[in-house]
């Protein structure tokens, strides 16, 4: 009897491992306008996910379904950040976390970022490395998570290949290793010389970019024949390539240390299958977690889960928070009632979607490197943990070093339990960090944010949904720092800063006005505690 018991289990251990092995999860990190969207859309076409590209994003005319539903969230002052795409290719599932795409940016970016295995580096192919993907990509580095580099844009005048390979290495130290060589310069893009097999893709153009591109393959004897000078050339900056040893390397890769390099162009749809083989052959799927007491849990055990983001309820009518989960364990099914760690309470997952695009689909089962969203659930914060079984806790996921800081006060102080309501709520969904001293009160919280556009949504919020407007008063601090109690009195006592508690974690933190106040307060008081906030180092030196 419990033979059978155990074969059922071992059964579907079995099922839960296998399945983990077929998933790769991952996000595209760039600068915006180098191209997301349009990838994201040429790599679910290609999958055939979707049937016409700009269903996912609905960008300028290429609008899709997706439209009434941005307009919706446009209105409503808060981007659309919640994109969880699933693209069935070679018998793998791919998850695509959206990052939010404006120029501005948020923890919530950083917190995607947590969510994933594997992260798409896309440069245009102009430009290169550029500011947010930089700082992007330093949150890979911290998390030491394998990159996948796409230049992108190779069909319009950009720059020389080998010039931002050597960009990429010399500036962020991270080894490219490119797997195909574009043929022809940017802006003459013939094709994609394939460096393992040494065959060649020939370039067609296809108009509107909404079709999928035709892909020729050719011998190298065929493609030095079409292409005469370019091929040659292409096949000489390879040799060199070889030479200095630029080669896929498994090890330096899964480390973050080297990246493989792809090159094409996401608009024509170019370059973009050779990617989907890249995510499939390289990226790794996902591994066994380990809890907040530094224990691994097998991914083959019961369910559990971590939450990386919340988001209001996109429809007004409900008053509901929706919770963004990636499954780390075992097998999820709707309608099982997991309990929350942080308070020991159950937690009914009757309703459960999986978010396609726009079209939410409820979903009945899930693996682990799968992202479901639970509705109805208000309970639940950023980074708490779900499971089911044995008891697990993931580590809280890190909260960014803040870089802009603003007092909040209810304009009409009738409202005061509302504004209090407000502001704990958007604290505990992450939207912005609370900061309070004894000194400003608990009136005149500081709000502490990793981009400006974090306050705006915290603006609309407190109006639209809590009915307190807010008033925002600006403070002249750019970096903060951890501290300590023995610390804080003399932090607190220098001009250009002031200390605060962080509401979510009791941390102490000091607040100063830029890095050269820091750097006097660093040079005359050496004895204080002023500690980055991220170890490994998410601040950036600019
Ligand atoms: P983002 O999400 O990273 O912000 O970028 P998005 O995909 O919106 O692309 C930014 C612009 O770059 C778009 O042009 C897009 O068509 C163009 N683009 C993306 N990939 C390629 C490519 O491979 N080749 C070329 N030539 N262009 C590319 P736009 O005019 O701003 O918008 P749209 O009206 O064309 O959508």
């Amino acid at each position: 009897m419990s033979t059978t018991a155990e074969e059922t289990n071992d059964k579907s251990t079995r099922e839960v491992v296998a399945e983990a092995g077929r998933r790769r999860t991952f996000a595209v990190i760039s600068h915006p306008d180098a191209g997301k969207s349009t990838l994201t859309e040429a790599l679910a076409l290609h999958a055939a996910a979707i049937t016409s590209a700009g269903a996912v994003h609905g960008k300028g005319e290429r609008r899709g379904v997706t439209s009434d539903w941005m307009e919706m969230e446009q209105a409503r002052g808060i981007s659309i950040t919640s994109a969880a795409l699933r693209i069935d290719y070679a018998d793998r599932v791919l998850n695509l976390l959206d990052t939010p795409g404006h120029a501005d940016f948020s923890e919530d970016t950083y917190r995607v970022l947590s969510a994933v295995d594997c992260a798409v580096m896309l440069l245009d192919s102009a430009k290169g490395l550029e500011a947010q993907t930089l700082k992007l990509f330093d949150v890979c580095r911290a998390r030491r998570m394998p990159v996948i580099t796409f230049v992108n844009k190779w069909d319009r005048p950009g720059r020389e290949p080998l010039e931002l390979l050597d960009e990429i290495e010399q500036r962020i130290g991270l080894r490219p290793t490119p797997l195909n060589w574009p043929v022809g310069i940017a802006g003459d893009f013939r094709g994609l010389l394939d460096r393992a097999s040494g065959t060649y893709t020939r370039f067609t153009r296809t108009p509107g970019g909404a079709t999928r591109a035709i892909e020729e393959t050719l011998t190298p004897e065929e493609a030095a024949e079409a292409e005469g000078e370019a091929w040659t050339q292409a096949v000489e900056e390879l040799e060199l390539l070889g030479e200095i040893g630029a080669d896929f390397d498994v090890a330096s890769f899964m480390a973050g240390e080297s990246s493989p390099v792809l090159f094409g162009a996401a608009l024509p749809n170019f370059g973009v299958s050779q990617l989907l083989r890249a995510l499939v052959d390289l990226a790794p799927p996902p591994s066994d977690p380990v809890d907040a007491a530094g224990a691994g849990r097998p991914i083959g055990a019961p369910f559990s889960g971590q939450v990386f983001k919340m988001q209001a309820n996109m429809d007004k009518a409900h008053r509901d928070r929706m919770a963004f989960v990636r499954v780390a364990t075992g097998r999820f099914e709707r309608g099982m009632v997991l309990t929350h760690a942080a308070t020991g309470r159950p937690f009914a997952t009757k309703y459960t979607q999986a978010v396609f695009g726009s079209e939410r689909t409820t979903i009945e089962t899930a693996y682990p490197g799968d992202v479901i969203a639970l509705v109805n659930a208000a309970a639940l914060k950023v980074g708490d943990t779900l499971y089911a079984g044995r008891k697990v806790e993931f580590p809280p996921i890190p909260s960014f070093a803040p870089e802009h800081f603003a007092v909040a006060r209810a304009v009409d102080a009738g409202r005061y339990k509302q504004f209090q309501r407000g502001i704990a709520q958007l604290d505990a969904e992450g939207v912005v960090q609370v900061l309070t001293s004894d000194v400003r009160g608990e009136q005149a919280p500081v709000l502490a944010a990793v981009g400006p556009l974090q306050f705006d949504v915290v603006s609309h919020r407190m109006a639209e949904e809590f009915r307190a407007p807010i008033e925002l008063a600006h403070l002249d601090y750019t970096l903060a720092r951890h501290t300590d109690a023995a610390s804080a009195p003399v932090a607190n006592s220098l001009s250009g800063a002031e200390v605060l508690t962080r509401r979510s974690d009791g941390e102490l933190l000091v607040l100063v006005h830029n890095k050269w106040r820091l750097r006097v307060i660093q040079r005359d008081h050496p004895e204080l505690v002023l500690e980055p906030l991220l170890a490994g180092g998410v601040e950036q030196e600019e």
